[in-house]
């Protein structure tokens, strides 16, 4: 049978410049042409093009190319849906960056789209193929640890205020207005994959502290969503979203009926087993600390190796190669990846609702898609600045004019310029 290879176009090189990449040197895929309507952004993957790949500013002379078998959204994260819809609905397949979808309204949408196209689509989530995720999950699978009872997922990401707005140039920018709640996937999504379990219920309260956030633009003074997943099976998991403090670093921890496992702090390929005294499988000790390993294939761990975040971003295309040309289903699907979205949405309307229980829809059933189809409510900005919810569980809170002044100074230094920055 003859091999297939996906042909893949890449929008937005910031981030997406790394997929770009591994793309490139990835069996079964090739890169055949990138859309980008920012020349500085550009310049990011100069190094990467050739003859071979074509450049367009246009998204629809892109997607109209007839280039591509499959598009990779690396766009801004508000407008993600429009494009993968316009995207499926001419017969490509989308790799999308995180998160899917930014209303109800638009989680429903994806997924009829997906059903009604027969399009694959699959979440761009690159941190549950750390080293010490990938090796919990072979573990949970094992049944050596027993069923999970309660799990926590961190991702703490803090940022000096310049860099903070080196990220988020101009007062719209998507990350001046991110509910912390909002980017939980790399908190969430490394305990859905070792458990294999799907979300059911979310509370959530916030950290309200914005001092430490002075000098930026951030229209979000929470600085961590603390958030009580409740899983289909009953499993608890505790979940920060994107915190932007407790130190740098990632860590995720399964607690189950016969012991307990977690990545070594600081740590994404060392994990620390620990079974209860009467329940030590044989051959195991009751605590170790082992390394951990992407897969049992040294090849592949050294392609990995050399990929961004901890070798997630290789698995990530590795899966999405995989998806569309041979049909294996990938962890995230549409239906999976839509339920974190919602966890995400319903968990900012707890916060502002004193930790109120939320149930999350099955977005596989119809009737209860219904249910959300118009809620449009979004915490960020239109083009001319107008919003439909409160972003931060405070609803009246807002930078300074001197954070503003700030911000804007530094934004001006760095050169960027009006197309970049979205009405400065
Ligand atoms: N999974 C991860 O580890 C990870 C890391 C970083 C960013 N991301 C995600 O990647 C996405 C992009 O973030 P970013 O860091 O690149 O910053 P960004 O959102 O500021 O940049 C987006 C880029 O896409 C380009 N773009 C947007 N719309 C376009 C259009 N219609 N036509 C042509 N070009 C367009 C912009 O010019 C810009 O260069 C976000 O969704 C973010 O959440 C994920």
């Amino acid at each position: 049978m003859e091999k297939k290879i996906m042909r893949i176009g890449v929008l937005g090189t910031l981030r997406g410049g790394s997929y770009i990449d591994i793309f490139k040197k990835l069996d079964g895929a090739v890169v055949t042409c990138v859309c980008e309507n920012n020349p500085r952004s550009l310049k990011n993957v100069e190094h990467l093009l050739d003859d071979s790949i074509k450049v367009f500013e246009d998204f629809d002379e892109f997607i109209d190319s007839g280039l591509m078998d499959a598009v990779m959204l690396c766009n801004y994260f508000t407008e993600h849906v429009p494009f993968a819809v316009k995207a499926m609905e001419r017969g490509i397949h989308v790799l999308s960056e995180c998160t899917p979808a930014l209303t109800m309204a638009e989680c429903v949408l994806l997924c009829r789209t997906v059903e009604k196209t027969g399009c694959k689509y699959m979440l761009a989530e690159n941190y549950p193929y750390f080293a010490c995720n990938m090796e919990m999950k072979r573990i949970y699978d094992s049944g050596r640890m027993g069923k999970a009872l309660w799990c926590e997922g961190e991702y703490n990401h803090p940022v000096t205020p310049h860099d903070k707005n080196m990220l988020a140039p101009g007062r719209l920018h998507w990350r001046n207005w991110l509910p912390r709640s909002y980017y939980l996937t790399h908190a969430l999504a490394p305990v859905l994959y070792i458990t294999g379990q799907n979300l059911k219920a979310v509370n959530c309260k916030a950290v309200f502290a914005p001092d430490t956030l002075k000098g930026t633009a951030a229209m979000v003074g929470d600085l961590a969503a603390m958030m009580i997943c409740e899983l289909e099976d009953g499993t608890l998991a505790r979940v920060t979203g994107c915190a932007a403090w407790g130190g740098h670093g990632n860590w995720y921890r399964i607690c189950s009926e016969k012991g307990q496992m977690e990545n070594v702090r600081g740590s994404l390929d060392q994990i620390r087993v620990q079974y209860n005294s009467w329940h030590i499988p044989e051959g195991e000790e009751e605590v170790s600390i082992r390394p951990a390993h992407w897969h049992e294939d040294e090849e592949m761990n050294s392609l990995a190796n050399n990929a961004g975040h901890g070798g997630g971003d290789f698995w990530v295309a590795y899966y999405f190669a995989k998806y569309v040309n041979e049909g294996v289903e990938p962890p995230f699907d549409v239906y999976r990846s839509v339920a974190m979205s919602a966890t995400a949405i319903l968990a900012l309307r707890s916060s502002m609702n004193g930790g109120a229980e939320y149930q999350i829809p099955d977005f596989r059933k119809e009737e209860e898609r219904k249910l959300w189809e118009n809620d449009h409510d979004s915490p960020f900005p239109d083009a001319s600045g107008n919003v439909t919810m409160p972003c931060c569980s405070k609803p009246d809170y807002t930078p300074t004019e001197e954070d503003f002044a700030n911000a804007e100074r530094e934004w001006k230094e760095a050169g960027f310029v009006s197309h970049e920055t979205f009405l400065i």
